[in-house]
Formats: C-alpha cells, sequence, structure tokens
C-alpha cells in the first residue's frame, strides 16, 4: 500500500473533486490537502470553504501553469487529478479549453511528477469507450477499445494516453479510473440533474434531449470518492480500473422521478433540441476494481440519493442560484 500524508486535489473546487476533499478530510485525518484550481466558471471555493484550515489549502492557479507547478509539487507524495473542462454541450460550443486544460494540463502534471518522482492518479470517464446500442447486453470494461465522441471526450481519451505512455516510458508511477455518471451535492447547474431540479424550483419547465431515451449509469459521488481513494493506496501502477454502481436509467426515466419527487406532473417537461453526435448509452462493469480491491457502492439506493440531492438544492439556492441565469442564458441561445 501507498500511504500519503501531502497530496495535491486539482480541481478541487468543482464537483466530484470538492466532494473527493470532504472525503479525505472526514475520512484519512493524517493527510493534508492542496487544492490546485483555477476557479473557472465551474469552480467555487464555497464548496470546500469550512474545512479545517490546517488540513486544507487552497492554491489558486493553472494545472497549465509549468512554473507554479515546478513551485508547488515537491514536497507532495501524490496528485490526485481531477482538473477538467468537464461538460460535453460547451466542448461542442467552443473545444479549445478542453483541448488546452484536459491534453496540455495533464501533460505538464505529468512531467512534474516525473520530475519530482511524484505518484500520480487520473480522474477520468467512461465517455472515452464511446457509446453502447440500447439493446446491446454488453458494459465497457478495462479493456473495451477507445471510441471517444465529441471533443470533451476525446480530450479525455488523449489525456488517458498520455498517461499510460508517460507509465511505461518513464515508470512515472500512474493510475486510471473511468467513471461513470456522477450526482450529489455541489453539482453545477448546467449538469442534467442540478439543471431539472433548480428549473423546477425556479417554475421553468425540465428539458428532456432527443427522444429522452438515452441511458446514463448513475453513481453516488461519494462512492466515486471512495473508489479513488481505494486506487490511489491500493491500486496497481499503470493500471486502469473502471468505477460504476449498476445505476443504469434512461434520462425520461430519471427525469420522471424528479418531478414526482418534486410534486409535479410527470409530462410537465419540454422537449428540446438534441446533443449533436449524443452517445446513447453508457453501462460500467466494474468487477475489476470489486474483485482486485474490495470496493463495493454504498449509495445503491437511487430513488434515496436523488431525494436527498434535490433536498440539498432546495436547501442551498444561495450557492446555485448565482450561476442559473447565465447557464439557462448559455443553453436558450443553442435551443437547449
Ligand atoms: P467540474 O466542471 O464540476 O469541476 C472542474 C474543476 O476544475 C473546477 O473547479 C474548475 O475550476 C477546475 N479547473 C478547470 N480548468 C482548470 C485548470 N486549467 N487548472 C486548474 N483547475 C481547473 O467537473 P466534475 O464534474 O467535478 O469532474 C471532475 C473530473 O471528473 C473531470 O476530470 C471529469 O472528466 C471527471 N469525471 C466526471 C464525471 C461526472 O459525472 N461529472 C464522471 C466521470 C469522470
Ligand atoms: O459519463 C461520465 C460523464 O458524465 C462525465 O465524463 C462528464 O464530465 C459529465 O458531464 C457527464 O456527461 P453527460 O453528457 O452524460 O452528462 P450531462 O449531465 O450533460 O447529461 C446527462 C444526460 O442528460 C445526457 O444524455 C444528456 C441529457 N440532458 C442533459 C441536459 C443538461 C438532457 O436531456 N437535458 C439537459 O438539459
Amino acid at each position: 500500500t501507498f500511504e500519503p500524508t501531502n497530496i495535491i486535489v486539482t480541481g478541487g473546487c468543482g464537483f466530484i473533486g470538492s466532494n473527493f476533499v470532504h472525503f479525505v478530510v472526514r475520512e484519512h485525518p493524517g493527510v493534508h490537502v492542496t487544492v490546485l484550481d483555477k476557479l473557472t466558471y465551474a469552480g467555487n471555493p464555497e464548496n470546500i470553504a469550512g474545512l479545517p484550515a490546517d488540513r486544507v489549502e487552497l492554491v489558486v492557479g493553472d494545472v497549465c501553469d509549468e512554473a507554479l507547478l515546478e513551485r508547488l509539487v515537491p514536497g507532495h507524495d501524490a496528485i490526485v487529478h481531477f482538473a477538467a473542462e468537464s461538460h460535453n454541450d460547451n466542448s461542442i460550443a467552443d473545444p479549445g479549453p478542453f483541448v488546452r486544460t484536459n491534453v496540455v494540463g495533464t501533460y505538464r502534471l505529468l512531467e512534474a511528477c516525473r520530475r519530482h518522482g511524484v505518484r500520480y492518479h487520473h480522474v477520468s470517464t467512461d465517455e472515452v469507450y464511446g457509446d453502447l446500442a440500447l439493446d446491446d447486453p454488453a458494459r465497457f470494461t478495462e479493456e473495451t477499445p477507445y471510441r471517444p465522441s465529441s471533443p470533451y471526450s476525446s480530450t479525455k481519451a488523449s489525456s488517458d494516453m498520455l498517461v499510460r505512455a508517460w507509465h511505461r516510458t518513464y515508470g512515472v508511477r500512474a493510475t486510471i479510473s473511468n467513471c461513470s455518471n456522477n450526482y450529489g451535492p455541489y453539482q453545477h447547474v448546467e449538469k442534467f440533474i442540478p439543471r431539472q431540479v433548480t428549473n423546477i424550483i425556479c417554475g421553468t419547465r425540465p428539458k428532456l434531449y432527443g427522444d429522452g431515451r438515452n441511458v446514463r449509469d448513475w453513481i453516488h459521488t461519494e462512492d466515486h470518492s471512495s473508489a479513488v481513494w481505494e486506487i490511489l493506496t491500493r491500486g496497481r501502477y499503470g493500471e486502469t480500473y473502471l468505477v460504476g454502481a449498476d445505476g443504469e436509467r434512461d434520462n425520461i426515466t430519471v427525469l420522471r422521478e424528479i418531478l414526482r419527487a418534486m410534486g409535479r406532473p410527470e409530462d410537465d417537461f419540454d422537449w428540446v433540441r438534441d446533443r449533436p453526435g449524443h452517445d446513447r448509452r453508457y453501462a460500467i462493469d466494474s468487477s475489476k476494481l470489486r474483485r482486485e480491491l474490495g470496493w463495493e457502492p454504498r449509495h445503491t439506493d437511487f430513488a434515496e440519493g436523488l431525494a436527498a440531492t434535490i433536498e440539498w438544492y432546495r436547501d442551498n439556492e444561495a450557492w446555485w442560484r448565482p450561476a442559473k441565469e447565465a447557464t439557462e442564458a448559455r443553453y436558450a441561445a443553442q435551443g437547449q
């Protein structure tokens, strides 16, 4: 086992990164976390506010900034890389920042790890594998060929390739996790579940793309955090682990669950323009992670997790309200 004491978490002010920082502070009292975050539109320091100052330090900066990494990385024993441009619709409208942050940023971090002998864990997505047909019994495994569809997923696939090469060629002690769709607190209102929940709170109708039958494999972000920790500390270097909690559901089913849970009629939503290149279905086979590292998801009741998430958005309107209007204006300009 690898026992880190002083880690850098990139993107620790975003959705999944901040949930991971909370998880580490709660579950691993001997670990100090340096959050490196550029605070883009998706990063909010409120997400980690109130955590003990002797456990968590925020450094505002860009993962592409080589000079900053040269100052920051020495003295740390691991980097857990969450920072990314993460939203497919944004990548279709403007792919440039995705190439820069996701590809160049990963390259800079790998180089810093190489120079300073630092352990590296790379947080990636199941979208690198492309999509599956609705009637295909298959799920993604670590052996599935890469076939990304969108500018976002192709930049994530590119970054995964860099990690594999830096491990094989330079011996960087690296691991990769590819996880399915996360939900939970602190998720930006541009994403499917928060968008619909906050629309309903605002008295606006939810918006469903295409025919609503696209399938996503939902996992609670807490379960993603525990998986990343297991892989960071006990994963085999050079290996990829798929993370998923057997949560396949189509979008219209999730939307109807949200409407029902919020006391709205099941058909109280709008059909809107489909996402170009929209992936049909994602599905994860996480047996390698379960078998090798004994990981198990805890949040297996989706209805319960969804209800708690809806509650979180009701209780934290001050957190999401400032981003809502601009996000909806962007969607409206795209007919979505
Ligand atoms: P997010 O968009 O909520 O957060 C991204 C964070 O990265 C923000 O805090 C942002 O300020 C920061 N950031 C962006 N560019 C930066 C840069 N150049 N330098 C430093 N910081 C920068 O994203 P998320 O949904 O929390 O996703 C986190 C990671 O998990 C990403 O790598 C994503 O590909 C991966 N992932 C996400 C999901 C999901 O369902 N959301 C699933 C699997 C994998
Ligand atoms: O699979 C993991 C990926 O999950 C991550 O790598 C990405 O960072 C993350 O954003 C997410 O990608 P998706 O494209 O699956 O998530 P999104 O929340 O954008 O959309 C989920 C599904 O809902 C998708 O089929 C598109 C649809 N959708 C989305 C929005 C925002 C709608 O029908 N209406 C909407 O308003």
